[in-house]
């Protein structure tokens, strides 16, 4: 029997990644952020001067990240030809970059398998996170979520990150710039051709915006305990 699959859907900065990696940990499942894939794709592109535009290019980048990766879930790093990239993969650059390839329907293809292998090589259960799992990646997975937050709180939230901590005083500047590059990430992402950002049918709608990251991560063990 295969591992339980729960797929997470939803836009940039929603607070999947944070939610899902601690559910993971309570639950001792794996967690795949199939985000770090587009974001690996791109940054290898870019390092090679590449067009995103270069379909055969990022098709054989593809299938050489696939033979060359090493992946550790529990650190959350992603190791490529033997070089960590989790650092360079997390900046807001990174992510404008994995947004463009990601329109681009050759590496979407060419990076099901790699995301279904990593998923399905999980002891028990994996929570997947991304855009298209409920829909494209695992339409028969378990249980599906799909979560989300306000524009202003997404913002917030990304702008704490990159702060390193809340206590900060708000950069009110800042905060309109973030907005702004999260809400065309999510144009983006909403309206390509392929795969598109979208709540499927019978994905439970979670919308985070007035809870705690914790309250979210407990909402969540409990919704997978009771429909897996
Ligand atoms: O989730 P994260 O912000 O790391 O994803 C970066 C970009 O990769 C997204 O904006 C999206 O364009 C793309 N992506 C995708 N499908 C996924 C995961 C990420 O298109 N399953």
């Amino acid at each position: 029997e295969r591992c339980k699959i729960v797929a997470v859907d939803g836009p940039a900065g929603s607070g999947k990644s944070s939610v899902c990696a601690m559910a993971c940990q309570q639950l001792g499942w794996t967690y795949v952020n199939t985000g770090f894939l587009y974001r690996s794709i791109a940054l290898i592109c870019r390092r090679q001067n590449g067009s995103f535009q270069d379909s055969e290019l990022l098709r054989s980048i593809v299938r050489d990240f696939t033979e060359n990766l090493s992946w550790d879930p529990k650190a959350g790093k992603v190791f490529y030809l033997g070089e960590d990239l989790s650092d360079a993969l997390y900046t807001d650059q990174a992510g404008k970059d994995a947004s463009l390839i990601a329109k681009n329907p050759a590496v979407r293809e060419e990076l099901l398998p790699l995301q279904r292998k990593l998923s399905l090589q999980s002891p028990i259960g994996a929570i997947v996170d991304g855009r298209d799992i409920g829909t494209v990646v695992f339409p028969d997975a378990d249980f599906k979520v799909f979560m989300t937050a306000s524009i202003e709180e997404r913002a917030k939230r990304r702008l704490i990150q990159l702060q390193g901590g809340p206590d900060k005083e708000t950069d009110r500047s800042k905060l309109e710039e973030i907005k702004s590059s999260i809400e065309a990430r999510d144009k983006q992402d909403a309206a390509r051709g392929t795969s598109p950002l979208k709540q499927a049918d019978d994905a439970y709608f979670f919308d985070t915006s007035d809870i705690s990251v914790e309250r979210a991560v407990a909402k969540l063990v409990e919704l997978i305990k009771s429909n897996v």
